[in-house]
């Protein structure tokens, strides 16, 4: 039996912030129930005393997922504190994440202010009794407090040490040594992480965790340095998102210890068959597209073209395979559902895919299927995921679609008019465009009089052959508020369309939850 390696995911904090685009607490609570089905060990959620939006999505989470701890992120500030404390109170499993900035770099450029110390050695002083007060203050809402030591990668190793060390003191039971900036090189990184085990007085009380990004490209290797060296835990995020180039993507480092156990001697709880899965949902719900090539869940990783290659492969797999795709769950989307399969069988496939759903939902969802089937014959668990997140968990419909005509050819000016629910009315209007695509967007923003500006628009088959479903993702931006839209159909005009609506529909729930008073329970 291999040592565990417990996997903290901060997709839901870290990895949103990439995109430039705050998921709404439905979304991030679907993306947690992945999560809680890929198996990892800790969900970090979100920074509660950042937005009411967060605040609400680590309660949401908190409240309905089972298995993993859910952590919530603070400064080492009391009211920080406070707010992660009321939205993890009905967690079963609740971890404050809490730190402060711990190289000379970040305490002379964050703590400028005099009431810090003047000399940088009084601020130093002053920053150590902060971390103290702030683990002490987080232990009295949780059990369970990990403590950040914020670009420890910079840091200088002796203070670092006693960081720690009076954060283990004061009731942290994990210490994690972020490499915020992506500075550090494998071997620099695994000393360090060596060090803290060597020089920490008390680092048996505490998990060491290892937090990576990418600036150099090396924050995977990094990772698995900081595991060769003592770490248990690993933060990392899906798709490798987050701020800047990211953070370590956690189907790599799940993969390679995994697949390399023979060298790391360590293993994760992951159930990897979700692992492609999960990729594909946080690509959708942030309208971030995965690289073909990308390792492990891109959709090259199991190809071969070569000729040597196809070759080999073919007489024996594991001459140029050292992974399976199936392993990763790539391969096991191929049950087929047709319109002849009832809405027992639909239910019991979305169920199987880990998406049990109420009776209503399921009525919504077949009557969708139908429509899908019988424009494609053949339906694949990507499709069935793609209806999934059209139709149960759209967000809730200011505006809706209710007819779409367009006129477009090589010789004609592209026009489209459009029908919609606006609130209880309906609107129709028609517009011209550069294309069709265009034209109907212009449409809707004719009949919503939305000022939102579409900052990026993306389409991709769902499967493959020309009847395929396109999904389309849509970034809008309106009063410095970001969302993603996204709609799939066999038609990718009214797919846009959708996207376009959808993403239109968040701001304007967006705008409606903004009154509502921060915190409060
Ligand atoms: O990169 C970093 O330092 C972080 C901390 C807030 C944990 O994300
Ligand atoms: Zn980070």
């Amino acid at each position: 039996m291999s040592e565990k390696v417990a996997v903290f995911d901060t997709t839901l904090r870290d990895g949103e912030q990439a995109a430039g685009t705050r998921l709404g607490s439905r979304e991030k609570l679907i993306i947690a129930r992945q999560l809680a089905q890929l198996n990892v060990d800790v969900i970090e959620a979100g920074y509660p005393a950042s937005s009411p939006e967060d605040f609400e999505a680590v309660q949401l989470i908190g409240r309905q997922i089972q298995g993993p701890s859910i952590c919530a992120l603070s400064r080492a500030v009391a009211s920080d504190i406070e707010a992660c404390g009321k939205a993890l109170a009905q967690a079963k499993r609740p971890r404050i994440h809490t730190g402060i900035g711990a190289s000379d770099i970040h305490i002379a450029g964050k703590f400028q202010d005099e009431r810090y110390g003047k000399t940088l050695a009084d601020k130093k002083g002053k920053i150590l009794e902060m971390a103290v007060d702030a683990v002490k203050l987080a232990r009295q809402f949780a059990d369970d407090v990990e403590f950040y030591a914020e670009d420890a990668g910079r840091a200088d190793p002796d203070y670092l040490f006693t960081m720690i060390a009076a954060a283990i003191d004061a009731g942290a039971t994990v210490v994690n040594i972020p490499d915020t900036t992506g500075y550090t090189v494998p071997e620099q990184y695994g000393s360090l992480i060596r060090g803290i085990r060597e020089n920490v007085a008390g680092i048996e009380r505490a998990v060491i965790s290892v937090h990576c990004h990418d600036d150099l490209g090396m924050a995977v290797a990094n990772t698995l340095y900081g595991v060769i060296n003592g770490a248990r835990q690993v933060e990392c995020t899906i798709n490798g998102l987050g701020e800047r180039a990211g953070n370590a993507a956690l189907e790599e480092i799940v993969m390679a210890l995994r697949t390399r156990v023979d060298y790391f001697g360590v293993d994760t709880g992951v159930d990897a068959r979700e692992l492609y899965r999960t990729s594909r949902l946080v690509s959708d719900l942030l309208g971030m597209k995965v690289p073909p090539n990308k390792a492990v869940i891109g959709a090259n990783a199991f190809s071969h073209s070569s000729g040597i290659h196809v070759d080999g492969f073919l007489k024996q797999r594991e001459t140029y395979e050292i992974m399976r795709p199936e392993d990763v769950g790539m391969m096991e989307s191929r049950v087929v559902l047709t319109a002849r399969t009832g809405r027992h069988g639909l239910g019991d496939r979305l169920t199987k895919l880990g998406y049990p759903l109420s009776e209503q939902e399921l009525d919504q969802a077949y009557r969708r299927f139908l429509t899908v089937a019988d424009k494609k014959q053949e339906v694949f668990d990507e499709d069935l995921l793609a209806i999934l997140y059209d139709e149960i968990h759209p967000a809730p419909a200011t505006f809706e679609l209710q007819y779409l005509h367009i006129y477009s050819g090589t010789s004609a000016i592209p026009t489209a008019t459009v029908r919609l629910r606006v609130g209880d009315a309906t609107e129709e209007g028609a517009a011209i465009g550069d294309g069709p695509v265009d034209a109907v967007c212009r449409a809707i923003a004719h009949v919503t009089h939305t000022s939102a500006e579409l900052k990026r628009y993306e389409i991709r088959g769902v499967t493959s052959g020309t009847e395929a479903m396109g999904e389309v993702s849509v970034q809008l931006e309106q009063g410095g508020r970001k969302v993603v839209g996204r709609g799939s159909s066999t038609d990718i005009i009214e797919a846009s369309a959708k996207a376009y609506i959808d993403g239109l529909n968040k701001l304007a729930s967006l705008a409606a939850a903004l009154p509502r008073a921060a915190l409060a329970e």
